[in-house]
């Protein structure tokens, strides 16, 4: 069965191929090849992951040893990383994910959260009661990206 834990050092590796993953096989629906490249470059370094991954609230929904997503709320509220496997889209796996994470961001007595969503991820944050509060165009690695600030009260 498929359950929802805190991060372990050991995950790191699984998170970093799905997060590449992800980028470039779910994403590239609504984003360029030279834009995904930049978000989630070939190359990268496993120690700066497994500072990030430490750093914040990392849930990840596991079943066995296999990995189906992640997801890190930081303490002010703000989600930041989120994504599921390439193969578990639309499976409820996000779900389980965000409820977690609103489930810890009211017990630290949060009254909002917050993230930047992807074109990709805005319907899935809409659907549980996020509102996007401004579309912004941001700069990732010399591409620029187009994401939505959404919020919801808690
Ligand atoms: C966003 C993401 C994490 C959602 O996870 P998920 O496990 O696929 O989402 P769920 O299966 O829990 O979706 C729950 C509901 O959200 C809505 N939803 C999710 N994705 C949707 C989509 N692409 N279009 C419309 N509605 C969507 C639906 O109502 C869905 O319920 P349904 O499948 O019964 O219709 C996932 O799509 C993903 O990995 N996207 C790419 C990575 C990304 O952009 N992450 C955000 C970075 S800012």
């Amino acid at each position: 069965m498929m359950k929802v834990r805190t991060y372990e050092i050991g995950d790191t590796e699984k998170i970093v191929k799905l997060f590449y993953d992800t980028v470039h096989e779910v994403n590239i629906r609504d984003y360029t090849t030279a834009q995904v490249d930049a978000w989630a470059p070939a190359n990268t370094d496993i120690q700066t992951w497994i500072q990030s991954l430490s750093s914040k609230l990392t849930f990840v929904a596991a079943e066995g040893d296999k990995i189906a997503g992640f997801g890190q709320l930081e303490i002010n509220g703000h989600i930041d990383c989120f994504y599921c496997h390439k193969h578990f889209q639309r499976q409820g796996i996000g779900t389980l994910i965000l409820t977690q994470i609103e489930s810890k961001a009211k017990d630290l007595e949060l009254k909002k959260i917050f993230t930047e969503a992807s074109i990709t991820a805005r319907p899935f944050f809409e659907t549980h009661g996020f509102m996007v509060m401004r579309k912004q165009e941001v700069e990732r690695r010399g591409q620029k990206f187009i994401n939505f600030v959404m919020e919801k009260i808690i």
